[in-house]
């Protein structure tokens, strides 16, 4: 058997054809090759790219452990040349997620989301990588949740003597960079009391709790804090291993069949389903939504990646479909009345205090109102 392996999804919004859509098949055999040149070398093990909606996902297996600056620098080299052919295309927000024009051996705080899961390959490894588009990294808390926390979501939970003792989850908090780990179900009451709030606290890790084995990993960047404006919302990735005294597939897609409001959507500023799609379907349309989620099934083999199988691809996420169509019409209907739009803290980071600003002089003292409102009657005559 070889050394550990490492799964290391690695994402980044470089520019789209037609606003913030999708990627040009151009920019995907751009970062195709280069990965290809580097399997060729030996420096990974397998790849694959793909895109959901505007962001390009590199799927990558490599010996070398998370955060190694030869991975992470060959993934900016990928997103660089995406960005060189989407300036030559001229597509729309060319190399919108680099931040930052010099490497300095890891990706994270540069813009593209990462998550990256080490393993000891177990005899068979199945793992479900997930990817979603115009939303943020919290919202995958309330799925994982449900996968390792709810036995009326998992049925493992209950029936299956490796998961009976539950799990451990890693909370981040993105406005501290600081983590709490809380175990479920004990401490289950905590978790949710934190977890509910998707924009601060984040689901980061999952351990299953019998042996410390990592059962799930998500990207926590939060591109607006990072760049301290809105720069696009962050779309978020996360690794989840699956079967075998770990929740089985199903049960781990069976926690995407409601499709849950989460935060993005248009301008970033929404609240929206998350709608589980096949690949074919990760193309955002309506109001720049509604926002999506792919999920692509591998078997890890020696570090090989087998696969993927699209998940959402099954008339079984039909129904779920079609309610996040109808939520995604109930919420349009309120415009830009909350919730549809988001509240005050995360529209900080979006281009609405630049349109308040124009209006903070014009804010008088109610009683004042009545005199400028006298003044203007007396300058109108009326
Ligand atoms: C959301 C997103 C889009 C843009 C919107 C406006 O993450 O990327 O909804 O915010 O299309 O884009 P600009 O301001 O570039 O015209
Ligand atoms: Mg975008
Ligand atoms: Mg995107």
């Amino acid at each position: 058997m070889c050394a550990k392996v490492t799964l290391s999804v690695i994402k980044a919004d470089l520019g789209s054809i037609a606003g913030h859509h999708m990627p040009h098949p151009d920019q995907l055999a751009v970062a195709t090759k280069i990965l290809a040149e580097a399997k060729q070398k030996g420096l990974i093990i397998d790849f694959y790219v793909t895109h959901v909606g505007d962001d390009i996902q590199l799927i990558i297996t490599h010996n070398k452990g998370p955060d190694h600056p030869d991975i992470h620098g060959l993934a900016w080299d990928a997103f660089k040349a995406a960005t060189k052919v989407a300036r030559e295309l001229k597509l729309y927000a060319a190399g919108q997620d680099l931040l930052s024009e010099a490497f300095s051996g890891n990706v994270k705080g540069l813009g593209p989301g990462v998550a990256e899961l080490e393993m000891e390959e177990r005899e068979a490894e199945p793992v479900v990588t997930f990817h979603a588009d115009k939303t943020e990294p919290g919202a995958f808390n309330l799925p994982l949740f449900r996968i390792f926390a709810d036995p009326f979501n998992t049925a493992g939970l209950v029936i299956d003597p490796k998961m009976h003792d539950g799990f451990v989850f890693e909370v981040y908090d993105v406005f501290e960079g600081r983590s709490v780990l809380l175990k479920s179900p004990e401490e289950m009451y905590d978790i949710l009391a934190l977890i509910g709030t998707p924009g601060r606290y984040i689901v980061r890790r999952v351990y299953r709790k019998s042996d410390n084995l990592l059962a799930a990993v998500v990207s926590v960047e939060r591109l607006n804090l990072i760049a301290g404006k809105y720069v696009g919302k962050d779309d978020p990735v996360a690794i989840v291993r699956a079967q075998h005294g770990l929740p089985a597939v199903g049960e781990i897609l069976e926690a995407f069949s409601f499709p849950h409001l989460v935060a993005g959507w248009m301008r970033g500023s929404h609240n929206g389903p998350l709608m589980p799609v096949p690949m074919r379907y990760a193309r955002v349309t309506r109001f720049d939504g509604p926002p999506r989620v792919i999920a692509l099934g591998w078997n890890i083999s020696n570090g090989r990646l087998i696969g993927p199988a699209d998940l959402f691809d099954d008339v079984a996420f039909d129904e779920t479909r079609r309610l996040a169509q109808n939520i995604a019409e109930y919420m349009r209907r309120h415009g830009p009345f909350m919730p549809h739009r988001l509240g005050p803290e995360e529209m900080e980071y979006t281009t609405l205090p630049a349109v308040l600003e124009k209006l903070k002089d014009r804010f008088v003292k109610s009683e004042e109102v009545k005199v400028v409102k006298k003044h203007s009657d007396m300058l109108s005559g009326s």
